[in-house]
């Protein structure tokens, strides 16, 4: 029996990928973080200057799309899958401001979008699958057994980003996560290709005031409840 696809969505900040790595691990299930690859191409662009101030020259990361080599390895320590851009492990760089700061752009690309939405389709042909991202449950898979659509109130949201940063050693304020979180939602909600929309079949949670355990244990519930499986 094919095993099952769960497809996370949400705005920026929901807190998708603490779930989906969580469930993974819980249900033996593979973790896929479509962001870090979008996150990837951006680091790429970024460092071979095809993004110089507001100016993202479309053209030149459309043409090296064939030389951008995107995968995940786990982490011997974490048990975590880490993104590899061309043999360089990525994980850490990807995660700065300033990629954030380009991303959506560089997202709203359709070939971008083409190259990796065929890559998250292989990866996750086989089911046992959790991916979290904008468009898995209305695009990559929109076959999935469950979507989740992932909510929270925008200030919790800075203040978990934020912090996050912080502990990584990032340099920064919440009036620039804010910024960057309010242009990135605004742009991947109104970008022409696959926008993030939340789908008739999606589950809304609003997790402003939920723990992370908490979090958890309400969709392993829910998960039990759908499908009849028992922890
Ligand atoms: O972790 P966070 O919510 O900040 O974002 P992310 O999942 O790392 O995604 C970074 C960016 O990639 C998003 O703001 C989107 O522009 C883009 N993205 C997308 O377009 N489609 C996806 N399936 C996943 C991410």
């Amino acid at each position: 029996m094919k095993q099952l696809t769960i497809a996370i969505d949400g705005f920026s900040s929901c807190g998708k990928s603490t779930l989906a790595k969580a469930l993974a691990r819980k249900l033996n299930f593979i973790f896929i973080d479509s962001g870090a690859m979008y996150r990837a191409v951006t680091l790429y662009a970024l460092r071979n200057d095809f993004i110089l101030g507001r100016h993202i020259d479309e053209a030149k990361i459309i043409a090296s799309l064939p030389y951008i080599d995107i995968r995940f390895e786990l982490d011997s320590h974490t048990a975590r899958p880490e993104v590899i851009l061309n043999d360089e492990n990525v994980e850490k760089a990807i995660r700065s401001m300033e990629v954030s700061s380009y991303v959506s752009p560089v997202a709203a690309i359709p070939e971008v979008r083409y190259k990796l939405v065929n890559l998250q389709r292989e990866m996750g042909k086989f089911g046992g699958v959790v991916m979290d991202g904008r468009d898995i449950g209305s695009v990559v898979f929109p076959d999935a057994e469950l979507k989740l659509f992932l909510t929270a109130d925008p200030e919790v949201r800075v203040q978990r980003r934020y912090r996050e940063l912080l502990s990584k050693g990032e340099q920064t304020t919440p009036e620039q996560v804010r910024k960057n979180l309010q242009e990135r939602d605004l742009k991947d909600s109104t970008r022409a290709e696959s926008p993030l929309i939340r789908t008739a079949d999606a589950i809304e949670v609003d997790n402003s005031h939920l723990d992370q355990d908490e979090q958890l244990e309400l969709i392993l519930k829910l998960i039990g409840e759908k499908f009849n499986i028992n922890r």
